[in-house]
C-alpha cells in the first residue's frame, strides 16, 4: 500500500500517513482527522479500527494463523507449557531452562490467597455463578495487595502481573469448591501450575489427590489455547480500563466481566448447553434452520468469529485434544458425536459457507471440560484463568507505550437538539 492516503471532505483534500506493521494489514493514521476535517470516523464494533500498536499476538483470519510473539499456536500447544507461554507473552522471548524454572517458582510462590479473602466466598449463595464470584473476588484483590497497585512502577506492575497469573487458579478452584460445599484446599508447591489447580479444584482434605497426567496435559494445553488473542472484547476492556490509570486488579476484573458474555468467552458454556439441548444427531437440522432464520435470535454457539473467516486454529487443536482425552478417560459422550456431526453439516451448508462461519475455540472445549468433570458454569472461569496472562501482558504493553492516552471514543449524536425546559404544569 502507498505510504499515504488521501481523503476528500467538504471539497478539501487531506493526506494521512499509512503505517506498516511487521506483518498484516497496514493502518491509516487518522489521529489528526477530527482536528483537520471536523468529522469523526464511524466504526461501531471496531470492525475496521486498530486501537493500538502491539507486538504480542498476531492473527490472520483468512489463513487461520495465530502467532504468540511469532510462534504458531499449534506448535506452542503441542510442544510448550502454559508457564512457558506465560513467560513468552509477558517478556517476548522463549526462556532458557533456568529462567523458566525461576519464573515458575515465582508464580508458584504467589498462589496463596490472603486468608481473609476466603470470607468473601461466604457472602455468596452456594448456587452463585462462579463468574459472579470471580468478578467480585478479583476486583477485591486490590484491597489486599495494595503494595502492587502503583502502575508507574515497573516492579510493582510485574509483581501484580505475577500475583494475578498465580492466584487465578486458586480463586477459580475456591469458586468451584464453594459451589459444591467442600472445604478450600491450599496450593501445593510441589505440583505443576496446572496440576496444582486440578488438585485445589477436585481434591478434598480427607485423602490424597492423584493428578491424572493425561488430564493435566490436556488442561495445560487448553490454558495455552486461551492465553491471548489480540484486541478481543475483554482485552480491549482491560486496555480501556487501564488507560485511565486504574489498578491492575480492577482492570482484570473488568476483563472478566466482559468475557462472561455469551458472544465472547461465555460461548463455551453456551455451546455445551446448546449441544445438550440438541441432544441427538437427528435434531441437528432443526437447529441449523433456526440459526439461519433471521427472525430467530438463536445462533450456533461456538461458531463464527469476528476475525477468523477460515478455520480457528485453536478449534483444530481442541478437537484433536477432545478425541484424545475422551479415549484416554474411556468417556463416550454422545454430545461429542453431535458436535462432530453438527460441524460437518454446518461446514457444507451454503449459509455458513457464504458467511464464513467456522467452529471457534469454544465449540469443542466444553466437551473436554465436561469429560474432565467441570460443570458448564466453570467453563468461562477456566477461560478467564487462562486469559489472565494475555490481559496482563497487553496491559503492561499499554502502560509502557509512550503514545498511550486515556481511551475516549466520540459518537454520532442523533438525539434532540437543544431545547428549553418546560415546567411540569405547562407540559
Ligand atoms: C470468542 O474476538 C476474539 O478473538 C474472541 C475470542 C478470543 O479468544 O478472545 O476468539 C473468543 O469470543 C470466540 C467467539 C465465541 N462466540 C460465539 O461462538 C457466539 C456465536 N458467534 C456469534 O455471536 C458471532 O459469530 C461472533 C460474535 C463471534 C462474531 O460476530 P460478528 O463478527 O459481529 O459477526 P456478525 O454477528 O456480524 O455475523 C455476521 C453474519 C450475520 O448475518 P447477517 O446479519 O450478515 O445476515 O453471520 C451471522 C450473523 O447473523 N452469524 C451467525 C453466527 N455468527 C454470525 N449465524 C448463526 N450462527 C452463528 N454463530
Amino acid at each position: 500500500m502507498a505510504d499515504s492516503a488521501k481523503l476528500s471532505v467538504g471539497g478539501k483534500e487531506f493526506d494521512y500517513s499509512v503505517r506498516s506493521g511487521s506483518v498484516g494489514p497496514d493502518v491509516i493514521d487518522i489521529r489528526k482527522l477530527y482536528a483537520q476535517t471536523g468529522a469523526f470516523t464511524f466504526d461501531p464494533g471496531f470492525t475496521s479500527t486498530a486501537s493500538c500498536e502491539s507486538a504480542i499476538t498476531y492473527i490472520d483470519g483468512d489463513e487461520g494463523i495465530l502467532l504468540h510473539r511469532g510462534y504458531p499456536i499449534d506448535q506452542l500447544a503441542e510442544q510448550s507449557s502454559f508457564m512457558e507461554v506465560s513467560y513468552l507473552l509477558l517478556n517476548g522471548e522463549l526462556p532458557d531452562k533456568a529462567t523458566l524454572d525461576k519464573f515458575t517458582t515465582t508464580i508458584t510462590r504467589h498462589t496463596m490467597l490472603h486468608e481473609q479473602m476466603a470470607t468473601f466466598y461466604r457472602g455468596f449463595r452456594r448456587d452463585a455463578h462462579p463468574m459472579a464470584i470471580m468478578c467480585g473476588v478479583v476486583g477485591a484483590l486490590s484491597a489486599f495487595y495494595h503494595d502492587s497497585t502503583d502502575i508507574t512502577d515497573p516492579h510493582q506492575r510485574m509483581v501484580a502481573s505475577h500475583r494475578l497469573i498465580a492466584k487465578m487458579p486458586t480463586i477459580a478452584a475456591m469458586s468451584y469448591q464453594y459451589s459444591v460445599g467442600r472445604p478450600f484446599l491450599y496450593p501445593r508447591n510441589s505440583l505443576s501450575y496446572t496440576g496444582n489447580f486440578l488438585r485445589m479444584t477436585f481434591g478434598n482434605p480427607a485423602e490424597e489427590y492423584e493428578v491424572n497426567p493425561v488430564v493435566e496435559k490436556a488442561m495445560d494445553k487448553i490454558f495455552i489455547l486461551h492465553a491471548d488473542h489480540e484486541q478481543n472484547a475483554s482485552t480491549s476492556t482491560v486496555r480501556l480500563a487501564g488507560s485511565s490509570g486504574a489498578n491492575p486488579f480492577a482492570c482484570i476484573a473488568a476483563g472478566i466481566a466482559c468475557l462472561w458474555g455469551p458472544a465472547h468467552g461465555g460461548a463455551n458454556e453456551a455451546a455445551l448447553e446448546m449441544l445438550r439441548e440438541i441432544g441427538t444427531v437427528d435434531r441437528i437440522p432443526e437447529y441449523i434452520a433456526r440459526a439461519k432464520n433471521k427472525d430467530d435470535p438463536f445462533r450456533l454457539m461456538g461458531f463464527g468469529h469476528r476475525v477468523y473467516k477460515n478455520f480457528d486454529p485453536r478449534a483444530t487443536v481442541m478437537k484433536k485434544t477432545a478425541d484424545e482425552v475422551l479415549k484416554e478417560l474411556g468417556v463416550t459422550d454422545p454430545i461429542f458425536d453431535v458436535a462432530r456431526e453438527l460441524e460437518q453439516i454446518a461446514l457444507n451448508d451454503p449459509y455458513f459457507i457464504d458467511k464464513k462461519l467456522y467452529p471457534n475455540v469454544d465449540f469443542y472445549s466444553g466437551v473436554i471440560l465436561s469429560a474432565i468433570g467441570f460443570p458448564t458454569t466453570m467453563f468461562t472461569v477456566l477461560f478467564a484463568l487462562a486469559r489472565t496472562v494475555g490481559w496482563v501482558a497487553q496491559w503492561n504493553e499499554m502502560i509502557s507505550d509512550p503514545e498511550q492516552k486515556i481511551g475516549r471514543p466520540r459518537q454520532l449524536y442523533t438525539g434532540p437538539v437543544q431545547r428549553d425546559y418546560v415546567p411540569v404544569g405547562k407540559r
